[in-house]
């Protein structure tokens, strides 16, 4: 089984951790190590090989972490710009024998529980060689509207929406038999494509041109304006949304996207007071703040609840619970460089 590694995203909810050239798939945030690193770890224990899907950009960064692990022998694509996840995962799966299965993971992702996620990736390869494309439900806590929502029948599928708005979402939660889709997915990569074929021709045509004229030289280079003629798209919309082979597996794995700075801060390490452990934070009567920053001293008095992020060149401090906000922070930096 091939693992497709998807890393083309910029996570700008974790800005200032996270940037454009350092995006949060790559920042070690535990123990030294990078999300991409763990995901490596992980599924190098269910699949024999690696292929990551990327940009140009984080190519270098993937070579670097991938050699500290002493992971060799990946194979890589890149892609000169991104069109979302349904051509990245097209591409790669034209690379692919059509019978060969793939278990397709995002690369910045927390699993906690790994006996479970390797008890969920055994029932899900049978799933898969059954010509289905499987995908992993996690019981939602709360009405995220960010998430896809699976709505299941046992393993069955009913529906799958993409990203709902905050009433649909809170009816969902309400109801009982539907998962957020953690953004796994498991299929046999031939069986993807047939499906892409019938849902979104236009992708399938694309990738299949772009593929046909790549650069491949140890690494596998689709050209800019082969990429330019592949409409964009997720997956969750292109094929997960419409197809009637989606199957779920519910995933007790202890799961976390970690996409805002609330997120992580549920994840990292705490003292006796809440604040994240951090050596060079100073903290007078201040309790449950996540502080993030190695580059001088911080301080905080009678400081509760917050936010704060120094990389040296920016500074973010936010209320807790609002961190969701922190893409608009992104969008006016963004505006005014
Ligand atoms: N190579 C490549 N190229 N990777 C990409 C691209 C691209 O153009 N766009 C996104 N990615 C990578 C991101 O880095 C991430 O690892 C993964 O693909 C998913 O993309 P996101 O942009 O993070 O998707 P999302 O969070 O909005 O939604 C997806 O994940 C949710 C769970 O976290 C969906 O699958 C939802 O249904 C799901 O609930
Ligand atoms: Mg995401």
């Amino acid at each position: 089984m091939t693992n497709i590694i998807l890393c083309g995203g910029n996570g700008t909810r974790l800005w200032p951790i996270s940037r454009t050239l350092m995006p949060k798939q790559f920042v070690k945030l535990f123990n030294e190590q990078s999300l991409f690193q763990l995901t490596v770890q992980r599924n190098s224990k269910v699949c024999e090989s690696q292929f990551i899907v990327s940009n140009a950009e984080q190519y270098f960064l993937a070579i670097d972490q991938l050699e500290e692990l002493k992971q060799v022998n990946n194979k890589y694509l890149l892609e000169p710009i991104g069109r979302n996840t349904a051509p990245a995962i097209a591409l790669a799966c034209w690379a692919l024998d059509p019978n060969e299965t793939v278990l397709v993971t995002p690369s910045d992702h927390l699993i906690k529980n790994e006996v479970e996620y390797q008890k969920v990736i055994s029932r899900a390869k049978e799933l898969a060689q059954e010509d289905n494309l499987v995908t992993f439900g996690i019981t939602p806590t709360f009405a995220e509207t960010g998430f896809g929502y699976i709505e299941a029948l046992n393993e069955d599928v009913k529906a799958f929406h993409e990203k709902p708005d905050e009433q649909t979402a809170t009816n969902y939660l309400a109801a009982g038999n539907y998962y957020w889709n953690s953004g796994m997915f498991m299929f046999k990569a031939g069986v993807f494509l047939e499906e892409l074929k019938k849902y979104s021709p236009e992708i399938y045509n694309g990738s299949m041109q772009a593929y046909k004229n790549v650069n491949n030289h140890g690494m596998i280079r689709i050209k800019h304006e082969d990429m330019l003629n592949i409409p964009e798209d997720s997956i969750d919309y292109a094929v997960m949304e419409k197809s009637d082979k989606v199957k779920v597996i519910a995933s007790d794995i202890d799961w976390s996207d970690l996409g805002s700075f609330d997120a992580l801060y549920e994840e990292l390490p705490k003292d006796e007071n809440g604040n994240t452990v951090n050596e060079n934070h100073v903290a007078i009567d201040s309790k449950n703040n996540l502080i993030h920053g190695d580059q001088r001293k911080i301080a905080t008095v009678d400081i509760e609840d917050t936010i704060i992020v120094d990389t040296g060149d920016a500074l973010l401090i936010s209320k807790k619970g609002s961190s969701q906000k922190v893409k608009k922070v992104v969008e006016e930096v963004r505006k005014n460089s």
